[in-house]
């Protein structure tokens, strides 16, 4: 089949993005507002963008109203944020946290998931988290109008905290260990327990 995007409404495009481009990381991203109400949503649209600076981006899409998400007001008011990654163990209350609360309404509070502080940034970060980046906001930069559009958050990575006991033998991140569960399409997750090697061209 061959599929014509301009044909496509928004909404059918997303569906046919996400059913494709597989598997996606999520970013669980902590923020908070001007007046300090803590925030927490999944993003799947994540990724590193650049080591030189430290860069990753993650993309909160306008909501179906045209209206943007809370994460996005609050990096506006307070351009700093915490990626938080996501094992097995931590999926499902992930994706309690992409319910639709009231703007100012804590998911950490409301799905009693732990926070601690960050130590660069003032959004807190989840405690327990095996992977944690503290950003700066680099720069929005914003794609489209209106429903689904997307208003890309690009961070410099000031710090990361690594759990010790995700660390492997050579002292680096084991990703058995990590278990980070990634997005597929429509509910679907897998997992990044089957791994394969291969040995790159000079
Ligand atoms: C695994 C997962 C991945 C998601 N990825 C995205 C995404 O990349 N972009 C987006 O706008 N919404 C995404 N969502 C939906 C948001 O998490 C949801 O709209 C949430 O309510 C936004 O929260 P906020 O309004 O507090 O920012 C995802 C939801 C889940 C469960």
């Amino acid at each position: 089949m061959l599929l014509d995007f301009s044909a496509l409404a928004p909404r059918e495009a997303y569906q046919w993005m996400t059913a494709t481009i597989l598997p996606r990381p999520i970013a669980w991203v902590s923020t908070v507002s001007g007046d300090g109400r803590t925030n927490l949503a999944p993003f799947s649209f994540f990724q590193g963008i650049c080591a030189n600076p430290p860069t990753l981006m993650f993309v909160p899409v306008n909501n179906r109203q045209g209206v943007k998400k809370d994460t996005v007001r609050n990096i506006e008011a307070v351009p700093e944020f915490v990626v938080n990654l996501v094992p097995r163990a931590l999926a499902e209350q992930m994706n309690a946290t992409a319910a639709l609360l009231p703007y100012g309404e804590s998911e950490f509070e409301k799905f009693g998931i732990a926070a601690t502080p960050s130590t660069h940034v003032r959004p807190p970060r989840v405690a327990a988290a095996p992977v944690a980046f503290e950003c700066r906001l680099d720069r929005f930069v914003h794609v489209g109008e209106g429903p689904l559009a997307a208003n890309v958050v690009f961070g410099r990575i000031l710090a990361a905290h690594v759990r010790d006991d995700v660390l492997g033998a050579n002292g680096k991140p084991d990703s058995a260990r990590l278990d980070l569960v990634g997005r597929l399409g429509g509910e679907a997750y897998t997992l990044t327990r089957e791994t394969f090697s291969l040995v790159r061209p000079d």
